[in-house]
Order: C-alpha cells, then sequence, then structure tokens
C-alpha cells in the first residue's frame, strides 16, 4: 500500500486549495492509498532562523512540529501539497515549511554532497495545488518555481500541478465542480502511480 502525505497550506481551514486538497485526498484513498492529513495553520513551526545548526548532521536544531513533518515525509511515497497565491507566491504557512527544509537541503547537498539531478531520480511523486483571485497569465510562474525547488529537496519530482485562477472568497471553488472532480481524479492517479 502506497504512503501519501497531503499538506494544507493556506490559512483557511476550508477555503478553496482545502476543498480541492481533500477532493485528491478522497481519491488517493478510494485508490486504496493510506493518506496522512496534515494542516500548517495548526503547526507550531518556526521560520528559518538562519543559524545553520542542520550543518553538523542534517537535522534541524529548532524543537518544534516541523520534525513532525519531517518524519511523514520521510515515510511518504507520494506528497500533495495545497497553497493559495499570496503576493505571486505561496502563503506564509506553507513558506516557513520549505524555508525550514533547507536542513533537508543541507543534508542533500552539503554533507552527501549529492549531485543535482533536476529530480530525474526522484524518489517520490508529488501533486501541487493552487489557486489565486485574479487571472494573470504568470501568476503562478513564481510559486511553480519555488515549488519545483522544494520538491527536489524532498526527492520529490512535480508531478502534476492543478492550477486555477479567478477564485477568491471561500466557497468559490463550489461553483466548479469539474475541478473538485479533476482534484479527485489526480489523487486517484498519484495513488496508482507511487
Ligand atoms: C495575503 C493575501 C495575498 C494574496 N495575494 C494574491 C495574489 O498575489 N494574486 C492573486 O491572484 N490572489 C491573491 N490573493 C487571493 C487568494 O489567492 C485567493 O483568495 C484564494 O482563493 C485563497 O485560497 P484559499 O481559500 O485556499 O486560502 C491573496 C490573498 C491574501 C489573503
Amino acid at each position: 500500500m502506497s504512503d501519501i502525505l497531503a499538506i494544507y497550506g493556506s490559512p483557511r481551514r476550508n477555503g478553496n486549495t482545502a476543498a480541492l486538497l481533500k477532493h485528491a485526498v478522497q481519491g488517493a484513498r478510494d485508490a486504496g492509498a493510506r493518506v496522512e492529513e496534515i494542516v500548517l495553520r495548526d503547526m507550531k513551526i518556526s521560520p528559518c532562523l538562519e543559524i545553520y545548526g542542520c550543518r553538523e548532521t542534517g537535522r534541524c536544531v529548532i524543537k518544534d512540529d516541523f520534525h513532525k513533518v519531517c518524519d511523514l515525509i520521510a515515510a511518504s511515497d507520494g506528497i500533495m501539497l495545497a497553497s493559495p497565491i499570496f503576493f505571486y507566491t505561496v502563503s506564509a504557512h506553507t513558506k516557513i515549511l520549505m524555508d525550514r527544509c533547507q536542513s533537508l537541503w543541507v543534508k542533500k547537498y552539503w554533507i552527501e554532497k549529492t549531485p543535482f539531478s533536476g529530480q530525474q531520480n526522484a524518489k517520490r511523486k508529488g501533486l501541487f495545488i493552487s489557486v489565486g483571485a485574479t487571472k494573470g497569465k504568470k501568476l503562478f510562474d513564481g510559486t511553480l518555481l519555488s515549488v519545483r525547488y522544494f520538491f527536489d529537496v524532498l526527492d520529490t519530482q512535480l508531478w502534476k500541478s492543478l492550477l486555477y485562477r479567478e477564485l477568491d472568497f471561500e466557497g468559490d471553488i463550489l461553483k466548479h465542480p469539474e475541478y473538485l472532480n479533476e482534484a479527485y481524479n489526480s489523487g486517484k492517479s498519484l495513488a496508482n502511480l507511487v
């Protein structure tokens, strides 16, 4: 049975990205995967303090819920990450997690001296879900770059992105059952793939 980690990155518990990710989780479960769900806004995770306490072992020295997330990432075969677009990047909750994963970057590239492979031999596959209120062509460009490099650190290939424009208020996503359906099917496909 495959293990998938679903990371809710919005401060809204029942917002647009949360609804999409819930559908993806359901799809993955229906395909037989075991899915762990974490809601970043409910976790106590400090921002990276840039003290490089991780330099010796690759383990972050700040003691908080980040280590729970780390263990769940390590145990997963696939990752589903959902974040709204905030100022053309991910939410602060998501960015804090990304920055704390600098300890994993240190482990991978400084300690283990892994050659950069551009996700060629990634252990995991990842699904990224995002929404923004506006409709600009470049709405997701910056975020996708961040997510690609973040996933690389997690040994995760960005397998698929679901990106939806013109969704702002909580519940806007409910006007688009086709998006929710796409999320459900993507969760299912990811579970079948990993
Ligand atoms: C702090 C903040 C910054 C935002 N920045 C952007 C932005 O740069 N571009 C955009 O299209 N929407 C922006 N939005 C709108 C959100 O992306 C939008 O409301 C989205 O549907 C929220 O998703 P959620 O319900 O999953 O949290 C912003 C909203 C907030 C609260």
